[in-house]
């Protein structure tokens, strides 16, 4: 019997995606779910894997149409709203790439109509549709993968494998920011020219959130607001919770204490542009995690794993490995001793091998790793192709994807009830109260 092309991804053939071209019929159909500024990137990521092809388009601003057909070299085709893309029997996948508030229900009818799925982050847009996801990909059987593509670099793996070797030994506090000074930055972004109520859907972009009389600030700036976005939490820190749930294999924390204000980006925005969040993890470590729309100071030095033999200071390009000296040095206080203590303390033999013997060892030297991988999406999409092959799911899964983006809604939580919240790990959800 020759295999229909869905019957050749089910029983998982071989070769991975971003191998050698494939017959035209073999790739992996897909299609896209909001075509904004992300979704360019990804077409972009997506466009290096001959094993996919991205066939079908669909946004509710006319513009961003235009474009992603030019982007996929013309041919693609375009739909009026998604769940036209979801009654094409010929797609096998959907990218989600709409704001956060419309997540939820473009996975679940999705999963239900047979599509795997590639869900931008975060994934859901409050904690509790996290199991509602997670149980329709399970019954479904179809796969569910997340779009924090960190965990796929060649540096959060270097990351992950010197931890497990125990080269920064025992981690008791990562400390993690995300900042930047521009408008930009800020999601204050330029609203192209020809927008205007002909050429945006109002009502396609609202959907679940509530309705409101058209506005294009809130169209092209929806993470200033809650109706779409859970703000700095949900958009960056979860990228933070991903990687440090990847590092730790850690699953989620058991508690948050956060606290958010709105001190400079005060404009046509209800979302706070200053947060600090600790979190305690059951793994046995505590993060802190902050973020300011304001000057960042450097960059390199905003993601620290602090262990016991070391730390680890991860960027954009790489890491670097600081391996501790450690040396106990008592001087100070047995010099205040009688000074016959203080001789016979030096010459406990106990001491000659622990702090003298520390001052004498050179001193390790810091590791550093270049990051020469191409940029993280397009591995993770390499993997999401395979796993649709051989329907094993990749790493970063529905059920990661809630974790990580629980810890955004824990943090949001908590700064808007000024109180500590917890983890309900019976529920996988907030803890009620
Ligand atoms: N992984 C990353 O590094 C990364 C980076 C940026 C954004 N993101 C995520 O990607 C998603 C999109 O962000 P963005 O910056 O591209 O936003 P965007 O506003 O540029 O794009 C969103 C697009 O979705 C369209 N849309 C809205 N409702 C729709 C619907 N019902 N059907 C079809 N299209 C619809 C809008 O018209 C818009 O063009 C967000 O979830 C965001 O968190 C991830």
């Amino acid at each position: 019997m020759i295999p229909t092309r869905r019957s050749f991804l089910q029983t998982g053939a071989a070769i991975a995606a971003s191998a050698a071209p494939t017959a035209a019929n073999d790739r992996i159909q897909v299609a896209m779910i909001g075509c904004g500024a992300r979704a360019h990137e990804l077409m972009t990521a997506i466009g290096k894997h001959p094993g996919a092809e991205i066939v079908g388009v669909v946004d509710a601003y006319k513009g961003r149409v235009e474009r992603a057909v030019e982007r996929t070299g013309g041919q693609t085709k375009v739909f009026a709203n998604y769940h036209d893309v979801l009654a094409d029997k010929s797609i096998d996948a959907v990218v989600v790439a709409t704001p956060d508030h419309w997540h939820r229900q473009i996975i679940l009818d999705a999963v239900r109509a047979g599509k795997d799925v590639y869900s931008e982050k975060p994934l859901t847009y409050t904690a509790a549709q996290g199991r509602e996801i997670i149980e329709a990909a399970r019954s479904t059987g179809r796969m569910v993968q997340v779009g924090s593509q960190g965990v796929s670099s060649a540096t959060q793996r270097k990351a992950k494998e010197m931890i497990k070797a125990g080269k920064i030994g025992k981690v008791t506090l990562i400390r993690a920011a995300y900042n930047r000074n521009t408008a930009s930055g800020a999601w204050i972004y330029p609203i192209p020219p020809d927008a205007s109520p002909k050429t945006v859907n109002w009502d396609m972009f609202l959907g679940p959130a509530p309705k409101r009389a058209f506005s294009l600030e809130r169209f092209f700036r929806w993470r200033c607001f809650e109706d779409y976005s859970g703000g700095i939490a949900t958009d960056l820190f979860v990228h933070l919770a991903t990687t440090i749930h990847f590092l730790m294999d850690a699953k989620v924390p058991s508690s948050a204490m956060a606290m958010g204000q709105l001190y400079r980006w005060k404009e046509n925005r209800d979302v706070p542009d200053t947060i600090n969040g600790v979190l305690e993890y059951p793994e046995g470590f505590a993060v802190n995690l902050s973020s300011t729309f304001n000057n960042q100071l450097t960059a390199d030095g905003s993601f620290q794993i602090l262990g016991t033999e070391g730390s680890l200071r991860i960027g954009f390009g790489g890491l670097t490995l600081v391996p501790e000296h450690v040396t106990e040095d008592n001087r100070w206080i047995v010099e205040s001793w009688p000074k016959a203590l203080e001789e016979a303390y030096y010459k406990d033999p106990k001491v000659q091998q622990t702090e003298i013997a520390a001052a004498k060892r050179p001193r390790p030297k810091p590791e550093e790793f270049r990051d020469t991988g191409p940029e993280a999406t397009v591995p993770h999409f390499g993997y999401f192709f395979e796993s649709i092959k051989t329907r094993k799911p990749y790493y970063e899964d529905a059920a990661v994807g809630h974790h990580a983006a629980a810890v955004a809604h824990m943090v949001n939580k908590s700064a808007k009830e000024k109180r500590a919240v917890e983890w309900d790990f019976a529920k996988d959800d907030i803890k009620k109260g």
